[in-house]
């Protein structure tokens, strides 16, 4: 039927599946040859998620120039927005000529969490003596984490305003994100906890707080780099300024805050995307992290004495370079070629310096520019693209569209049409 995907969908097999579902939605050629994919990446979607019927095919750009810790660093994001790779590039050649990025990470540390209902204070000071029986009913389930130098770190528990009992178990995931194990770890010590405490469990999960396992970025560039192409009028010293400005609205403002915020995960998300790790998770945590003292701020602050201009990010950055789909999927490690094989405290740092790129070109254009003049030269290759240019067609059109400063879709088709004959 029309619009209906048949009983037991998910049951039929990838190609039954891609038929059903073809003969229910009447695609246009453009749409289904979009999510088709090809043979070898519909088979790894077809393992990867339920009901697989294609690849929604997410551009994938290379934001270059960064210098981190003194390394040349090639970034590759995966992003839908048109501005996000050039805003990163753009910030890194500023940021490049005064030492780049300087990061930092924290040991991996993720917890995982068991909540128990019904322990009485009796219940509580037994939970508290219970160490040495977590270690034990852990060591199986953390062997082969422990061998690689992670494993079980830290324990303690907390009584919520609830009333149930958490306990959280701080593990060391290494390179992995961990999900898998923090999850099993937290479920082989459930009945023990159950036990001791003599309550009842409610869950046990992980938690994406990622609190202990944060990455940080700064940069420090004389204020005259901020010069070229600034408005008329407006000196280097003053975009400096304007920049500590709107990172202080930033953190005095919550609805300032969560789109500051926003421009910093446009990178670190894209990142994650790019690498195939959990982008919902860090961004998750970021945006608790952003909230920790009561109030939502700003992830990052800038600094400036007239002189210099200095910003920094830190932020819990939970990314891996091993296990889930990160060394499963091709792409992924594709992507982790591209950024010269980092361990997942290096991809964090990567992350870090990236975000802090974005934003501080983000909010560098708003104080000076504004953004829609960046922004508004993207449109204008759709618009060619959508008049029917591919290619460096596009982007001539693209150009002069901008040049003239018309985002006409009549305009784009006339240049089209001028254009192509131009190169006949
Ligand atoms: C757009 O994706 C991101 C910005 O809104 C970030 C910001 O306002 O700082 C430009």
């Amino acid at each position: 039927m029309k619009g209906r995907l048949p009983a037991g969908f998910r049951k039929l097999d990838l190609g039954a599946r891609r038929d059903a579902l073809r003969k229910a939605f009447d695609f246009p050629d453009d749409e289904w040859s979009a999510i088709a994919a090809e043979q070898n990446q519909l088979d790894l979607a077809d393992v990867m998620v339920e009901s697989a019927v294609g690849c929604v095919p997410l551009p994938l750009g290379i934001a270059q120039g960064f210098l981190i810790d003194g390394k040349e660093i090639s970034i590759p994001m995966a992003v839908e927005e048109p501005s996000v790779v050039a805003a990163a590039s753009f910030a890194a050649a500023l940021i490049r000529r005064d030492g780049g990025f300087t990061t930092w990470a924290s040991e991996p540390l993720m917890s995982a969490q068991v909540f128990l209902e019904g322990v009485s204070a009796d219940g509580e000071r037994e939970l508290a003596a219970s160490e040495a029986d977590l270690r034990m009913a852990l060591a199986g389930p953390l062997d082969s984490l422990t061998k690689r130098g992670g494993g079980f770190r830290a324990w303690h528990h907390e009584r919520l305003p609830s009333g149930s009992v958490r306990v959280d178990l701080q593990i060391d995931v290494r390179d992995s994100l961990g999900a898998n194990r923090l999850n099993t770890a937290a479920e082989t010590v459930r009945p023990l906890l159950e036990k001791v405490s003599g309550g009842r469990a409610l869950m046990a999960i992980l938690t994406n707080a990622a609190a202990q396992c944060t990455a940080g970025a700064r940069f420090s560039i004389p204020v005259e780099r901020l010069a070229p192409g600034l408005p008329r009028g407006m000196t280097a010293e003053e975009a400096a300024r304007r920049v500590a400005a709107a990172s202080v609205i930033a953190q005095e403002d919550p609805s300032r805050a969560v789109t500051h915020n926003k421009g910093i995960m446009n990178g670190i998300a894209s990142l994650a995307q790019a690498t195939m790790n959990d982008a919902r998770a860090v961004e998750a945590a970021a945006h608790l992290w952003a909230a920790r003292d009561g109030c939502y701020r700003g992830l990052s602050t800038y600094r400036s004495d007239g002189r210099s201009l200095s910003g920094q990010l830190e932020v819990p950055v939970a990314l891996a370079t091993a296990g889930g789909s990160v060394d499963f999927h091709p792409a992924a490690r594709a992507s982790l070629r591209i950024l010269g094989h980092p361990d997942a405290r290096g991809l964090s740092r990567i992350a870090a310096a990236l975000g802090l790129a974005q934003n501080f070109a983000a909010v560098l254009a708003l104080v000076t520019h504004g953004i829609q003049k960046g922004h508004m030269k993207y449109h204008a290759a759709r618009l060619a693209y959508q008049a029917g240019a591919r290619g460096p067609l596009a982007r001539r059109i693209a150009e002069e569209l901008s040049r003239r400063g018309t985002h006409d879709p009549g305009a784009a088709r006339t240049l089209f049409e001028q254009m192509r004959e131009d190169t006949r």
